[in-house]
């Protein structure tokens, strides 16, 4: 069974599997070489994951979607919401507002699926399933992992209306802890977006000059370079309950001001390490209490607070860990494929879906090679084409022609 995995907002991708083999995954940024190139469904991506096995939009089996955005057409008729149809896709309708505004936990009630695939070149029929954001982040670390008694902690941006969660692995089951889809469906938002530590960090991004969910990583350079002076402050706007929760004490509007306001003034430097040093100090606090109550020798962790690579050195280095796993496609470029490993765990059970997982090659045994980040082979090589605009990489084996500029492959340079 053919089955691609979407996703659609920034750091749009897509994932092709057969069933549990991971036949290519395809980050958007990678063929337009625009970083976290998204908002749009990502045409090129899809393609491009297709052909590496000489395949066509009409041999998917199931297209599997997250609950973001699409054009306003798709939904339910509303003259006044179709006025808005001309706006770009991340400005127009959401599956999951979609659904509470419908009172339903099926996204196919208020999503045109038929339309849909017509549109896109898929065939009539297909399953569509619509995947849950953070659970999909928590599956791509889990599917490689051979755990079977683990602690998986995701925190992000935003997605789905949640901004952190915790899922528990024992006994054979995979139970919620807290951000799952019951805090996505419910009315009144369990979590609040003050909570997020990781929003804290894409605002400082911008208020330091840089462009927010791509330049995080300056920042967590020019944090070793200076001192927390305002940590204090950033502090006071967070505390972690027993449970682990995280709460925000202030309006997102004042710490912003206050971010905007001291970085005018301040050298980045200390700006950046006082706000690493809080992100820090909450996510493990956070993380700790969670282990503490659902006691874990294995944690693994995805979505995008963990392309910090200091916040993750110190969970590594702090918490009472067996092991830590951070999944390579952290950010929500590795949620195609987590979409996929949604699917096939609602059709297969839990038991079947982790005796199929591939062992990452991290730590110690691993019997197959890691599929995580393969978005470029070994055999790749650029574009040969002297006018291609992306001399991007593919993998020249799998193909005739280069899918940016559809010229002849001819002397590609293997890496
Ligand atoms: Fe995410």
């Amino acid at each position: 069974m053919i089955i691609l995995g979407v996703f659609t907002a920034h750091d749009a991708g897509a994932a092709l599997f057969d069933d549990y083999r991971m036949i290519a995954a395809v980050g958007l940024e990678r063929l337009t070489r625009m970083k976290s190139d998204g908002d749009r469904f990502p045409d090129e991506a899809i393609d491009d994951c297709l052909a590496v096995e000489g395949l066509t939009r009409k041999d998917v089996d199931v297209l599997c979607l997250p609950r973001a955005s699409f054009p306003a057409k798709y939904f339910p008729g509303n003259p006044w919401w179709d006025l808005r149809s001309k706006r770009p896709w991340r400005f127009q309708r959401g599956v999951l507002r979609e659904m509470m505004r419908h009172r339903t936990r099926d996204p196919l009630r208020v999503f045109d699926a038929a339309a849909f695939l017509a549109d896109h070149g898929f065939r009539a029929g297909i399953p569509v399933h619509f995947y849950n954001h953070h659970h999909a982040h928590a599956l791509g670390a889990l599917f490689h992992t051979d755990w079977d008694d683990a602690l998986l902690y995701t925190a992000d941006g935003e997605g789905d209306r949640v901004f952190y969660s915790a899922r528990r692995l024992a006994d054979g089951r995979l139970t919620d802890i807290f951000g799952g889809e019951d805090a996505s469906l419910a009315v009144f938002r369990q979590q609040n977006p003050a909570s997020s530590v990781a929003l804290l960090y894409a605002e400082i991004t911008g208020a330091l000059g840089f462009i927010p969910l791509r330049h995080e990583g300056k920042v967590l350079g020019l944090a070793a370079l200076g001192k927390p002076r305002f940590a204090p402050w950033f502090r006071e706007c967070f505390s972690v309950d027993d449970a682990g929760r995280i709460h925000g004490h202030r309006r997102r509007s004042t710490v912003y001001a206050e971010l905007k306001r001291l970085a005018a003034d301040e050298p980045r430097e200390d700006m950046a390490s006082s706000v690493q040093t809080v992100v820090e100090e909450v996510s493990l606090k956070a993380i700790g209490n969670v282990l503490r109550n659902n006691p874990a020798h294995r944690l693994g962790v995805a979505g995008g607070l963990f392309a910090n690579v200091l916040l993750n050195q110190k969970l590594a280095e702090t918490l009472p860990l067996d092991e830590l796993f951070v999944y390579p496609a952290m950010s929500d470029a590795g949620l195609a494929a987590g979409g996929v490993l949604s699917f096939l765990l609602a059709r297969d059970g839990l038991k079947r879906w982790l005796d199929s997982r591939a062992r990452s090659a991290h730590g110690r045994s691993s019997a197959r090679r890691s599929t995580a980040t393969s978005t470029t082979a070994s055999t790749s090589g650029f574009c040969a084409a002297s006018s291609c605009r992306s001399r991007r990489w593919c993998a020249p084996s799998a193909r005739a022609t280069c899918s940016i500029c559809r010229r002849a492959w001819s002397t590609p340079q293997t890496s």
